[in-house]
């Protein structure tokens, strides 16, 4: 059985499996050198050469476009234009599930638990929604068990009990107040190691009833810098602070030492209520590789594997192997052992 799983929206991604095994997989931006690039157009030439014109299922997942009409409008541009016919089409909008299936089945664990946590994936028939944090068990072959659920519900409108940013969200804003590129998260966390603590900078988080809250400080920023919206805060004096390179250094270090607690603190919650011993991380925060680091030190006992595609382009190779082991119940283990997935060069 063939399979060809497509990612639409930032990180677009194009994954080919046969028989549980990876034939292809790619990313648009590989291709185009455009930081991620959004639509997988020139990725179906190289998926042509391994489906030839007909896959047995064609899985498409999405994240950047709501409503109904865009499947099919995704079919025909990408399908059709390139005489590709599946028997068989599935629409996968369960983000966080796709993360969890990509890290999984990659990881080689025969069970694990599965923290996906991102700056935020689309909930089904919500537009405003997001999830961020997300946890599951995962078995073979394709069991996939919800045990933890974080999402924000609406967007413009701030709520105390209704935390509107990630972690993953915390490190987009601050970004923008660096003036880096929204995606630029890495950079940040390079940055936090020229930092020091500063109590002057205003936290991100805060625990209250064994629960992590956000503050709405940043998500003010966000609304001043992105959407023009007044909201009472002196941005000039902000703005004047972050011509120091130490002050930038310091917002950096706030950010990557405060998520650093509340992930350390989330860990430790989900291993405590669970027996298993495999932990798997996956979703851009993920890419944290810093705090990994720190996770491993924190808790010996558990075998971690970090997904290295936990980024949204991943997600075409969750949506790959979650359909393959879900159609045919095959428990083979196929952990990733090369990211050298794309075309010959
Ligand atoms: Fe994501």
């Amino acid at each position: 059985m063939k399979i060809l799983s497509l990612i639409v929206g930032h990180d677009s991604s194009a994954c080919v499996i046969k028989d549980g095994n990876i034939l292809f997989f790619m990313e648009e931006e590989k291709l185009t050198y455009l930081k991620k690039d959004d639509l997988p157009t020139n990725l179906m030439q190289e998926v042509k050469k391994y489906v030839d014109d007909e896959v047995d299922v064609f899985v498409l997942t999405y994240i950047n476009f709501p409503g109904l009409v865009a499947p099919d409008v995704f079919k025909e541009y990408f399908l059709e234009k390139n005489n590709i016919t599946p028997k068989k089409t599935i629409i996968e909008i369960d983000h966080h599930l796709m993360h969890a299936s990509c890290a999984f089945y990659s990881s080689g664990f025969t069970e694990a638990l599965v923290f996906v946590s991102d700056g935020g994936g689309r909930i089904k028939g919500d537009w405003e929604s997001q999830e961020f944090e997300s946890v599951f068990t995962a078995s073979y072959p394709c069991e996939f068990n919800l045990l933890e659920k974080m999402h924000r519900t609406g967007w413009k409108k701030w709520d105390n009990n209704n935390p509107i940013y990630s972690m993953g969200f915390a490190f987009h804003m601050v970004c923008d107040m660096l003036g880096f590129e929204w995606y630029d998260s890495g950079k940040v966390m390079g940055l936090s190691a020229y930092g020091n603590n500063n109590n002057n900078i205003n936290d991100f988080f805060y625990k209250k009833n064994n629960k992590w809250f956000a503050t709405e400080y940043y998500y003010k920023i966000w609304l001043e810098i992105n959407y023009k919206v007044k909201t009472g805060l002196d941005l000039k004096k902000i703005k004047k602070d972050l011509e120091s390179f130490q002050y930038k250094a310091d917002l950096a270090y706030k950010v990557q030492k405060q998520s650093k607690e509340r992930s350390l603190d989330r860990i430790n919650d989900i291993i405590k209520k669970n027996k298993i011993k495999n932990f798997v991380m996956t979703g851009g925060y993920a890419l944290n590789c810093v705090n990994n680091f720190e996770y491993i030190k924190a808790f010996p006992n558990i075998n971690f594997y970090f997904d290295p595609l936990a980024n949204d382009g991943g997600t075409s190779l969750g949506a790959a192997k979650y359909y393959w082991h879900k159609l045919t119940n095959d428990k083979t283990r196929r952990p990733l052992t090369s990211l050298y997935l794309g075309h010959d060069c």
